[in-house]
């Protein structure tokens, strides 16, 4: 791990809690990107309304390194700038900071949920901006190596457990346009909106959608196996962060969750995303190089049951699946050891007789 001197660690402590709203902001609004494409003027956005203020901001990345005069002004006298090197690499992941700063409202209220009876609802995180954080992060992380996975194979069906916005259905059926799909989700408005956005982009493909709890196997694993039965190809069930979801914290769960996946579709592989909970002085030792702590503390405050790295190797040894296909993220070190922050496992059912 890098070393930073206490002061340089205070710093890095204090100044996400500015720069990470301003930067989820202008990323999410597009600023950003335009941005990154050539020299601007605080005049240069005639969305923002408030141009004093986004002056102050232009300003301040200045001091930070994200921007950079282009040592000119334009006709009208204004400071042009320009994106630095560094700025650069921070404002093409804007949707990291998306993804933390979804959970603005929750953190803006600490103060009175740790020290006042807190009676209201505690406030949750901000679907849009968690949507197009997590998003981007697998559209850049995840997914292309789960693409990659299934485009070895023969595709028949695909069916997506916990569809989200549809995303990942959506870039698979780029690869296989003769796909057929499921889209299922605990939520209306996810199973509304990605059936919406599929077949506005794919109006000829076949789409079904199941709206379910996930654990409640029986319900959507039926649909799967009548539909994988009519159609050539393999099945592939996909399932991002879910498991964590539905896990309760318990490796059994998890256990007989596939299982009975595999009993109503024996035949379908699974692709499972997931982020893994890595030990705190694990973290400690890791944390200038890892957002981990960020994301673990946000889960367990939600209730969701993030499991640990020995306790997917222990499921692997458990289930009726074996691994055809992994990709480990962010590995974190943990003494002479490693250990993975996030994983796609592409798991096919056990030939007979070799459980
Ligand atoms: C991170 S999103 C999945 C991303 C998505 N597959 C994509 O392509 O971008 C997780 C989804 O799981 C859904 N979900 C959470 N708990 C669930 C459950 N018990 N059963 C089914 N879906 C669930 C959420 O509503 C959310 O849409």
């Amino acid at each position: 791990m890098a070393v930073l001197n206490p002061r340089e660690e205070l710093v890095s402590l204090l100044r996400g809690s500015f720069s990470c709203p301003m930067i989820s902001s202008l990323g999410k609004r597009g600023v950003l990107t335009l941005m990154l494409e050539k020299p601007f003027t605080v005049e240069s956005f005639s969305e923002i309304v408030d141009k004093d203020l986004f002056a102050s901001v232009l300003i301040y990345f200045v001091s930070l390194g994200l921007l950079k005069s282009a040592g000119q002004v334009d006709k009208s006298g204004q400071q042009t700038y320009v994106v630095t090197e560094f700025g650069d690499k921070i404002f093409r992941r804007y949707g990291s900071f998306n993804l933390l700063n979804s959970y603005g409202a929750f953190l803006s209220k600490i103060d009175e949920m740790l020290f006042e009876p807190f009676n209201e609802e505690k406030p949750r995180c901000d679907r849009l901006e968690n949507v197009i954080g997590s998003g981007q992060t697998n559209g850049r992380k995840f997914f292309p190596k789960a693409l990659a996975m299934l485009e070895k194979m023969n595709l028949g069906l695909i069916a997506d457990i916990g569809c989200g916005d549809g995303n990942f259905l959506s870039r698979v059926m780029n690869i296989f346009p003769a796909v057929s799909v499921i889209a299922s989700d605990i939520s209306k408005t996810s199973v509304d909106f990605t059936m919406q956005n599929l077949k506005k982009l794919f109006p000829e493909a076949q789409i079904d959608s199941v709206l379910t709890n996930a654990a409640d196997v029986e319900s959507w694993a039926s649909v799967v196996a009548e539909h994988s039965q009519g159609t050539q190809g393999q099945t592939v069930i996909s399932m991002w962060y879910l498991i964590h979801e539905i896990s309760q914290g318990k490796e059994e769960v998890v256990i007989d969750f596939l299982t009975r996946i595999h009993k109503a579709c024996p035949q379908a592989g699974i692709m499972i995303g997931e982020i893994v909970a890595i030990p705190e002085d694990v973290l400690a030792t890791n944390r200038y190089g890892s957002i981990m702590p960020e994301f673990l503390f946000f889960h367990d405050v939600s209730g969701q049951g993030v499991l640990g790295w020995d306790q997917y190797q222990s499921i692997l040894t458990k289930i009726p699946y074996e691994l055809a296909g992994e990709s480990l993220f962010d590995i974190v070190k943990d003494g002479d050891g490693e250990l993975p922050t996030g994983f796609v496992w592409h798991l096919k059912p056990k030939k007979v007789g070799k459980q």
